[in-house]
């Protein structure tokens, strides 16, 4: 899905597509809109620790990861899993455990499950993918869909409840407000929250935080990592992408990330900024990456769409690295006290 667009976003950038915005895996349904104003509302749930979990992509060593992760916090966690954790689970039984242990915590839909949910294919995988992802990547996201939705299709009411998921939540860490979003503050499968688009949007974006009545966006879909404080009139506030749960994110690693927003300081965390009284932070989630390469190729062979897509990002990270991710305002894990400007 977004992944690919990832792998390939600096190398497609010069290359110029012929795709119409209405092709599958180019559009963006209407259903997927929204204006920042809906997170104008109620908390939906309140902790003091709070995971945010994006493309889990049907990995589950990266599942067992988290939870393993998360039971080492000194207090339990809220986990939400905010879309995309299906993916590369063709095979029944890992769809059925990915599906079954996720939906035992919070989930919102992200475009893969919003498109499993029902048969039509006019929406493709559902990305929304921009013009600098190239035309083959975005078929091969729309084939993986398909053979991903004949696999869902033994689970009618599973895929009922997935399309029934929300596709946006407001959590309240402390005594702040953090909008959580699969794409953007505008779409389920927005590319706004990326960091191609991000100085563009940026007045937009500090504008959506003002109508929100958020201080924090987390969201993912774009499949790489983005982070930046901004400084409004209303004091700071801070976009958070976590990229991938279940690939690798940088270039010669292989973890995955997750991002954790709480009261208390994470020791291993990748990189943080502080809003008040909390702490936002990407996490590492290590997970067994020669077991999950050797479960992804036996189910994906060679020339499979998701193997042509992702088997190079799986074995040796994208073409991307942790200076890419921050934008600024956010301090470095490994180099505590140095804010990225
Ligand atoms: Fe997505």
């Amino acid at each position: 899905m977004d992944a690919t667009a990832a792998l390939g976003a600096h190398e497609s950038q010069a290359r110029p597509s012929a795709a119409e915005p209405s092709l599958p895996g180019r559009t963006c349904p209407i259903s997927y809109r929204y204006s920042p104003e809906v997170f104008r509302r109620p908390a939906e749930l309140a902790t003091d620790t709070l995971y945010v979990v994006g493309g889990l992509y049907g990995n589950p060593f990266a599942l067992e990861a988290v939870l393993a992760r998360a039971s080492r916090e000194g207090c339990a966690p809220r986990i939400v899993f905010n879309g995309d954790f299906h993916w590369f689970d063709i095979d029944p039984a890992d769809f059925e455990r990915v599906n079954s242990t996720v939906l035992q915590h919070t989930a919102l839909r992200g475009n893969v499950e919003t498109e499993l949910s029902h048969d039509d294919a006019g929406a493709g995988c559902g990305c929304g993918y921009p013009q600098w992802v190239g035309d083959g990547d975005v078929a091969r996201s729309n084939a993986i869909l398909e053979q991903l939705r004949d696999t869902a299709d033994r689970w009618p009411q599973a895929r009922r409840h997935l399309g029934e998921l929300p596709m946006h939540l407001v959590a309240a860490v402390g005594e702040h407000r953090i909008g959580i979003v699969h794409g953007d503050c505008w779409s389920l499968a927005g590319w706004g929250f990326t960091q191609e688009t991000l100085e563009a949007q940026a007045p937009a974006i500090e504008s959506a935080f003002a109508e929100a009545a958020v201080e924090a966006f987390a969201s993912s879909h774009t499949c790489l990592p983005v982070a930046r404080v901004f400084r409004t009139a209303r004091g700071p506030r801070a976009l958070i992408n976590n990229g991938a749960a279940g690939m690798p994110n940088f270039a010669g690693t292989h973890y995955g990330i997750v991002t954790r927003v709480a009261t208390t300081e994470a020791p291993d965390a990748l990189y943080r900024a502080r809003l008040g009284a909390i702490a936002i932070e990407a996490l590492p989630l290590a997970f067994d990456a020669a077991a999950w390469r050797a479960h992804f190729v036996q189910r994906w062979p060679p020339d499979s769409p998701a193997s042509v897509s992702y088997l190079q990002r799986i074995s040796e990270g994208p073409a991307y690295t942790l200076l890419h991710a921050l934008r600024g305002g956010f301090e470095r894990g490994d180099h505590p006290g140095l804010v990225v400007r």
